[in-house]
């Protein structure tokens, strides 16, 4: 049996990685919300639920003292799954510079913070679940494109700096709630984005919706990382999705290019051509 610590486990990526680890090893898993401690529970009797607020630094510090308190008699962790996540949307004229703070809190500090802490008792790999979006080539959604790269720059450096294995693993649009959450918690960016944005934003807003059915079968991200997990010697990073596999092709061109092609590709999509 395996020890597993993965955030992000009450819906999407995190709780189908929970579905597929936890009939045969330990699964601490992470939540924030009381109402899934149950479900959770109900997956695996090896499932543990951990309470975890990524937005809070003293949750995220308590939270790595109780993995660490109820850890088995060998003391190890195998894989940390860095898997919860949230997008901060919005125009970066005037989106408000807390909220890029609090995307950058809860998508990559406190990974870096929780990770840390965790790192003495950990023998196997880190997989942090990034984004496309690390691309950094998707408008609206700067905050959460900077917050997945500077995620995966840190997380590379702790790989150069210590050997420790880091992946990346970058999906494309995945069918989970995350898009339509962040209609909900952008609300008001995407009222100020209005003014001046407004058939951009009408176009996101579509989008976000269209995500929760139109992306990838979050199974299939789930396989992709079982495998990374098997793998003596991953890859550092792994894009899946065809989306993905564009924006990063896209991105090693020169930026004037990709400026060029993502503002004619946004104009396009807007006018509906
Ligand atoms: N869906 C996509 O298109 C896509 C594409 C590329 C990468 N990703 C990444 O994949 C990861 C999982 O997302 P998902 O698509 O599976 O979306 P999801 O279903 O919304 O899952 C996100 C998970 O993170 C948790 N979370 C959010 N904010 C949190 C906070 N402040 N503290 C603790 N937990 C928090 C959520 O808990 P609650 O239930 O309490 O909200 C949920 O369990 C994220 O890191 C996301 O950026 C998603």
């Amino acid at each position: 049996m395996k020890t597993y610590v993965i955030t992000g486990t009450t819906s999407g990526i995190g709780n189908a990685l929970v579905k597929a680890f936890a009939d045969d090893n330990i699964v601490f898993a992470g939540y924030r919300n009381e109402d899934f401690v149950v479900s959770l529970k109900k997956i695996s009797p090896n499932v543990i639920p951990f309470y975890i607020d990524m937005s809070k630094k003293s949750s995220v510090r308590q939270a790595a003292a109780y993995i660490k308190s109820k850890l088995p008699e060998s003391g190890k962790i195998d894989t940390i799954i860095n898997a919860a996540g949230c997008v901060a949307a919005g125009a970066v004229e005037n989106i408000d510079v807390d909220d890029v703070r609090k995307q950058f809190e809860v998508n990559t500090f406190s990974h870096l913070d929780f990770t840390q802490r965790l790192l003495p008792a950990l023998e196997g790999k880190i997989i942090n679940i990034s984004s496309m979006s690390s691309f950094g080539i998707f408008p609206f959604v700067a905050p959460y494109c900077a917050s997945k790269r500077a995620l995966d720059i840190l997380f590379n450096s702790l790989y150069i700096e210590k050997g420790i294995k880091v992946v990346s693993v970058k999906p494309g649009v995945t069918a989970t709630a995350l898009w339509e959450k962040s209609i909900d918690l952008n609300k008001k960016s995407i009222e100020k984005a209005k003014d001046g944005y407004s058939a951009a934003m009408e176009y996101m807003l579509a989008n976000a919706r269209k995500n929760r059915t139109g992306g990838l079968d979050v199974r299939k991200v789930a396989d992709l990382i079982l495998k990374i997990d098997a793998c003596e010697n991953p890859k550092p990073s792994y894009t899946i999705g065809a989306d993905a596999k564009f924006a990063e092709i896209l991105s090693k061109l020169p930026q004037e290019w990709i400026n060029f092609i993502v503002k004619k590709g946004l104009q396009c999509k807007i006018n509906g051509k």
